[in-house]
């Protein structure tokens, strides 16, 4: 948690609601310091000494009119964060931060990791009218900007969305990167949602970690039957959240043990590797049945090929594999995560419900 005093969030709000927007943010008493802010660097790729405490990160500033800063109450980690800290995707988010390649090599240091936040905001870029200053919010930061392990963050206001009330904030900020992966892979790629859902098999592979928890309890809030694949100390933890079955990878054979079971309308795989090659056997036949995974070689083959071999490596590849399992009847897709305040809206709704727990 990083927090500290400024203009506090009940005098904001009292503001908002009277319809004047505070005259001084008063951010901190002298010139120099309403320019830095304490935050967790890394000034180049590595293990976790590479990690480095300073009081002195460049303060965000609104460069365009839907930005927002917020104040961060509480952030998390996600494996990401620890792949991005060994220089993993740093070819492609590079591209992404610099397309026209105008500066040079390293200026995406001083590197702020930690993509979840959960806060207040602080400040509202000209454009932005769905908040304002002192709202509470939460938001997953996409991985080319700078991370939320400092005090405050800027982010897009469409990456932004109200704080569930039923959550503190160091509650809600372990969900907005797991909750939008899991819905990228199972809604937007997947193409599952509330009304397609009930009754139909899911499988998903790594159910236990952080995408797998938010999965299980995403498609059992719309009606599906669940099976989760975990190891055996997570099965208490599974059955809590709602799975059907749940199957222990360690205990023998997963995939003999997976035939034994009905074929399934939808798979998730966190998990990639070898579970590859045997799990789209365990899907329905010429019924729509999807394979959705998450683990997928995009960014490892821009970091070893460069950006143009890499792309045309990838597209390659998942190109061959769809239309390989197309021609055997099943969908084979693969899912990425992706920043959106509209999903974490919705995300926000089950959680308030009851349907979804941290
Ligand atoms: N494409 C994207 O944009 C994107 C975004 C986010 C995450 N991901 C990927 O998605 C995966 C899941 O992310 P996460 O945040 O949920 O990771 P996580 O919290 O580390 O969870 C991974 C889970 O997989 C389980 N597991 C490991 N080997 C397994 C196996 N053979 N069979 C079944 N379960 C197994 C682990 O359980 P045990 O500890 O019990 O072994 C662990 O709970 C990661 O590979 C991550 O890199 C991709």
């Amino acid at each position: 948690m990083l927090s500290r005093g400024v203009a506090s969030g009940r005098a904001l709000r009292g503001a908002a609601r009277a319809g004047v927007r505070p005259p001084v943010r008063g951010l901190r008493g002298s010139p120099r310091a309403r320019s830095a802010m304490p935050s967790w660097v890394i000034d180049r790729y590595g293990r976790n000494d590479v990690l480095r405490f300073t009081r002195n990160m460049v303060f965000p500033t609104i460069h365009f009119p839907n930005e927002v800063i917020i104040k961060v109450h509480a952030a998390s980690l996600n494996p990401i964060d620890l792949s991005m800290r060994s220089g993993y995707g740093a070819t492609a988010l590079n591209m992404k931060r610099d397309p026209l390649k105008l500066k040079s090599a390293g200026d995406e240091f001083p590197l702020t990791l930690g993509r979840d936040v959960s806060g207040v905001v602080m400040e509202c870029g000209l454009s932005v009218s769905y908040f304002k200053p002192g709202d509470e919010v939460w938001a997953a930061i996409p991985p080319w900007k700078q991370g939320t392990l400092s005090e405050f963050v800027v982010a897009s206001g469409n990456e932004v969305s109200f704080k569930p009330k039923r959550l503190r904030h160091t509650e809600a900020a372990s969900l907005p990167y797991v909750g939008l992966t899991a819905w990228s892979a199972v809604n937007q790629v997947g193409g599952l949602n509330q009304s397609n859902c009930s009754g139909k098999r899911v499988l998903i592979l790594g159910a236990s970690g952080g995408v797998g928890t938010f999965a299980v309890q995403l498609v059992k809030a719309w009606g599906a039957h669940v099976t989760a694949v975990c190891s055996h100390d997570a099965s208490t933890l599974m059955k809590k959240l709602g799975a059907d079955d749940v199957i222990d990878y360690k205990s023998g054979n997963l995939e003999e043990q997976l035939k034994t079971l009905p074929l399934f309308d939808f798979i998730l795989d966190n998990v990639g590797g070898s579970t590859e090659k045997w799990a789209l056997d365990l899907l329905k036949k010429w019924s729509g049945a999807t394979y959705v995974t998450l683990v997928t070689p995009f960014l490892i083959n821009m970091d070893k090929l460069g950006v143009a071999d890499g792309m045309l490596q990838t597209g390659v590849t998942v190109g061959s594999k769809t239309v390989k399992h197309l021609f055997k009847g099943v969908h084979y897709r693969w899912a990425f995560f992706m920043p959106s305040g509209p999903s974490l809206d919705e995300i926000a709704e089950l959680v308030d419900s009851g349907k979804v727990c941290q």
